[in-house]
């Protein structure tokens, strides 16, 4: 018999949809074109990429000159960080050394991009904390704003705990005191946000979040791993980071990764059309997930906001039980879940969201992430549940708890 296998990791990656898919397949074999050649078969792909290009601009509601694809989010957020900080330095007539913003609990390749360019010394960098509930103040972020600063990066919704920060809000702030510098002849503050978690569920069109940066990456919306883009409004100052030839307006160079590329533009057409629809089925099963879990397992808390949290995520905080040890046992029974992000699964630190949050060592270390996405049935969950159950009793036993 076929072992029975759930996957609760969607935060983590998602499978293709079949869609998708299909639309990249031709790009592969007959339709394998270099965008940038000027025969044929360049202009096919070309086309391809630019179609996929209108797909991202509609979903963001933006130009589709705006949109610059990258190999995914990690890349999209170095570029955001270093590229502002880069362009700073070769704009500035004064020396000055710009100043960073972000929070805590961003995903660590924009910590450790901010780390990166502070201990070259090119830039200062100030981390926002973080509440219990796992939302930043607008205040605290306010009192971090100097005259130097260039940048802020909020993340638009938390990828352990999926708590949603507020963009909005934030855009609004500082889209007036950018009115206010620019009479004072100070830097104008550009503000970045990585969607990476959003895009399946939340308004992600940048004028209404007022962001003039926004990361997102394929293979959390069902499309493909390995491409994602920046939105880069127009006249931000940024300057590339990765150097080469002229794609993409001269601010990434490389190869242009067309199936991945369309299979991207895609994803996002789905996401949009779908987005409703896949809200409510998630929503529905996260918050009968929680009702039963809460009720039926002792010694469990819910960590992050009960209500300002995407629809899909349920992170939990199971006290005397190891989260390897779950995790382990719950892929023995075909179940998958993560016990923190994906990029910090297999390092034992606590995850430094859990930290930031205020959650101690020692229950950082019973912590699991469960994440749902629109293939999830009724039936999945039930099996995790029991599974669940059954994997926390026999865990406590063993350690007499
Ligand atoms: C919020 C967030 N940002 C960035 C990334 C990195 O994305 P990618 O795998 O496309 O590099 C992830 C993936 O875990 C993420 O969840």
């Amino acid at each position: 018999m076929r072992k029975k296998k759930v996957y609760l990791d969607y935060a983590s990656t998602t499978p293709l949809d079949p869609r998708v898919f299909a639309a990249m397949k031709p790009y592969f074999s007959q339709k394998f074109g270099n965008p940038m050649s000027l025969h044929s078969f360049g202009k096919e792909a070309s086309e391809a990429v630019e179609k996929a290009r209108k797909q991202a601009a509609d979903f963001f509601g933006c130009e589709p000159s705006e949109i610059i694809f990258t190999s995914g989010a990690t890349e999209s957020n170095n570029f955001a960080v270093k590229g502002t900080v880069i362009a700073f330095a070769s704009h500035s007539r004064k020396k000055t050394k710009p100043h960073i913003i972000t929070t805590q609990f961003e995903h660590s390749c924009v910590l450790a991009s901010c780390k990166k360019i502070e201990e070259q010394g090119m830039a200062d960098v100030s981390l926002v904390p973080v509440s219990r509930e796992g939302i930043i103040s607008i205040n605290d972020l306010k009192n971090e704003i100097r005259e130097n600063t260039i940048l802020v990066s909020v993340m638009y919704a938390n990828n352990e705990i999926g708590t949603i920060q507020p963009i909005k809000e934030i855009g609004k702030i500082l889209e007036k005191i950018n009115r206010e510098r620019e009479m004072k002849n100070l830097p104008q503050i550009a503000f970045h946000t990585d969607a990476v978690q959003a895009i399946n569920y939340l308004d992600c069109r940048v004028d209404s979040l007022g962001v003039d940066l926004l990361t997102a990456s394929g293979h959390k919306i069902y499309g493909p791993k390995g491409i994602g883009c920046l939105y880069i409004r127009k006249n931000t100052p940024i300057r590339r980071i990765q150097d080469g030839g002229g794609h993409e307006s001269g601010l990434r160079a490389g190869t242009l990764n067309v199936p991945g590329i369309v299979g991207f533009g895609e994803s996002l057409r789905i996401a949009e059309k779908e987005r409703r629809r896949n809200y409510k089925i998630v929503e529905k099963m996260r918050d009968y997930l929680i009702l039963r879990i809460l009720k039926e397992i002792k010694g469990v808390r819910l960590n992050g906001s009960r209500i300002k949290r995407i629809p899909n995520n349920i992170n939990l905080t199971l006290i005397n039980v190891e989260g390897e040890g779950m995790l382990l046992g719950l892929d023995m029974k075909g179940v998958a879940v993560s016990t923190g992000s994906a990029c910090s699964s297999g390092d034992l630190r606590p995850s430094h969201v859990l930290t930031a949050i205020g959650v101690s060592e020692e229950e950082s270390h019973g912590s699991l992430r469960v994440t749902l996405g629109k293939y999830t049935t009724k039936q999945e969950a039930d099996y995790f549940l029991n599974s669940l159950k059954e994997v926390v009793t026999r865990l406590r036993k063993i350690a007499g708890k």
